[in-house]
């Protein structure tokens, strides 16, 4: 560890003014960059897992009639235990890899796609040469080796890839996959593990005539409001149905793995939605909801309970209709006609055919894990956070009005190791934006500038939901503001939100801000913060942040 610091001393070098932009090739020149020697291994790394990743093009079949062209994670054990790294069936998804905390991995990422990319372990705390920054991309044939050791806690987390402005393409392409923790803590609760540890991916999909994958082809709108398919595919499979047993209790592991769209997940039959874990960790007790609201890269643990359902019965998981704001109607407008999926309507998601019967003996803990959070009064900014707004400028998705520079980072994303911080993210406009902005000036729009002028700003442009996610570590929130919220989208969603535990994903509905409290620590380095609708994201509405 002490050495992984050491090596990124040279970050020190960065203490420059507010406006000055540190280039990192500049620094590289001046100290070995560790990414240089990450297509070799380094033999003193002693790996519990050991395997390759391949990235490649792929014909699967996924329906009747032609294959389908998809981009496809390969994995392959070179060494340790080969069932950790597990194929799912008939899915482009890539394998699900079980990790232990305390335990090295070494992946050996072989690019065989057509294009650069990288991959990232979302979720994951590790040093920045192994977080897949789009500065670290590979070419087509080469070979990029992460060894990290998992510092995580027991959590459901996820790996795709980050080149910048493909990952948009690349994810819908078939690229992502599971990556799941579990530690010692989690292991003496007993969860239901193997068969009864079921992972649901969903994403949703378009194919054409030919059973081919259709990706945005409608121009500028269409990626203002980020892709949405007008089908839903559950763990890359467009066969949405899991064959579950009578009398057992369940782990269900939901990804929203889609590029744009989010969902209200509820249970047709009312039935409460049991949530044992939310991104990086357990919560400390089951909480029950009516439903719940799951942003782009987000991630629940729900304990499912089947010891009364009969067999021969179902349970039907559905999207429920919601609000989703100015923005996000008009995309389901503009889908309107070849989409019958509009966000915010309401659509099947899964279909639980508890068609066997068994029996296992899990019972839902009313303790999960313990855990203290973060304590406000060791953040060293608490009464004055660091605040970044998500909002559009000329046509262009920002985050305090800057876009994506690959190596730029400034004095107001620079944090100092070793330390809390308290962090303000808020979907809402920052400053005077001018005509140029599409309806920043009229209708309903005109009323969230107006709020944002009672704070002294003047604010608007095009407001859409905006899932904020945080590479490197996990956060607690410390509070959701919605004074800012329309009330047809605040009562819509209001019930749908999980803000305890350790996350790196929170959901912002138009108007919402949000607090959160962080500390970096471990590690100095160059890491990302962005919003996670992949085609914002593509699009620039993703910085650096930097910790020294
Ligand atoms: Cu899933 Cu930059 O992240
Ligand atoms: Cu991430
Ligand atoms: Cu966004």
């Amino acid at each position: 560890e002490k050495n992984k610091i050491d090596r990124r001393n040279f970050i020190k070098l960065g203490s420059l003014g507010a406006t000055v932009v540190i280039t990192w090739p500049l620094l590289n020149s001046c100290n070995g960059f560790a990414s240089e020697n990450k297509n070799t291994i380094n033999p003193d790394f002693q790996a519990d897992l050991d395997f390759e990743l391949t990235a490649k093009e792929t014909d699967i079949q996924l329906f009747h009639g032609n294959t389908t062209k998809v981009w496809m994670f390969e994995g392959n054990v070179l060494d340790g235990d080969k069932t950790t790294v597990q194929k799912l069936g008939k899915s482009y998804l890539g394998p699900i890899i079980r990790v232990r905390k305390g335990q090295k991995i070494r992946v050996r990422f072989k690019n065989q796609l057509p294009e650069e990319s990288i991959v990232h372990w979302h979720g994951m705390h590790v040093p920045e040469e192994d977080d897949g920054h789009p500065k670290d991309v590979i070419a087509n044939g080469e070979t990029y080796v992460y060894e990290f050791e998992i510092m995580n806690r027991a959590g459901t987390y996820w790996f795709h890839p980050h080149p910048h402005g493909r990952t948009g393409p690349q994810v819908y392409n078939g690229l992502a996959g599971l990556f799941v923790v579990t530690d010692d803590e989690e292991q003496r609760l007993k969860l239901p593990s193997g068969e009864y540890d079921v992972p649901v991916v969903l994403q949703d999909r378009q194919f054409d005539n030919n059973n081919q994958l259709v990706y945005l082809n409608r121009g500028r709108m269409d990626r203002m409001n980020g892709f949405l398919g007008n089908r839903i595919l559950i763990n890359g499979n467009p066969d949405m149905k899991l064959s579950l047993k009578s009398g057992c209790a369940y782990r269900l592991r939901f990804l929203n793995g889609s590029n744009s769209r989010f969902y209200k997940l509820a249970w047709e039959d009312g039935t409460p939605l049991v949530i044992i874990g939310k991104d990086g960790s357990l919560l400390d007790s089951p909480k029950s909801k009516p439903y719940v609201m799951l942003g782009v890269a987000e991630r629940i643990d729900v304990w499912l309970d089947l010891k009364n359902r009969p067999q021969g019965s179902q349970m039907i998981m559905k999207s429920l209709s919601f609000s989703p704001g100015m923005m996000g109607m008009m995309g389901g407008m503009i889908g309107r006609g070849r989409n019958n999926l509009p966000l915010g309507s309401t659509y099947e998601i899964l279909k639980i055919n508890i068609d066997k019967t068994g029996s296992n003996d899990f019972e839902l803990p009313q303790r999960l894990a313990e855990f203290n959070k973060l304590d406000p009064a060791t953040a060293v900014n608490r009464n004055n956070p660091r605040t970044f707004r998500f909002f559009m400028r000329r046509m262009q998705w920002t985050i305090n009005g800057r876009t994506w520079e690959m190596t730029g980072v400034t004095e107001e994303e620079t944090v100092k190791l070793n330390t809390t911080e308290v962090w303000e993210i808020v979907n809402r406009g920052g400053r005077m934006m001018g005509n140029d902005d599409m309806m920043g000036e009229r209708g309903w729009m005109r009323n969230r500038g107006e709020m944002d002028r009672d704070r002294g700003m003047m604010g608007g442009g095009m407001q859409m939901p905006h899932p904020f996610h945080i590479h490197h570590l996990q956060f607690n929130i410390l509070e959701r503001d919605v004074s800012g919220v329309d009330s047809r989208i605040w009562n819509s969603v209001k019930d749908g939100f999980i803000d305890e535990g350790w996350q790196d994903t929170v959901l912002l509905m138009p108007g919402m801000s949000v607090k959160l409290i962080m500390r970096f620590e471990d590690f100095k380095g160059l890491f990302l913060y962005h919003c996670h609708n992949l085609e914002h994201e593509d699009m620039g509405m993703m910085r650096n942040f930097k910790i020294e």
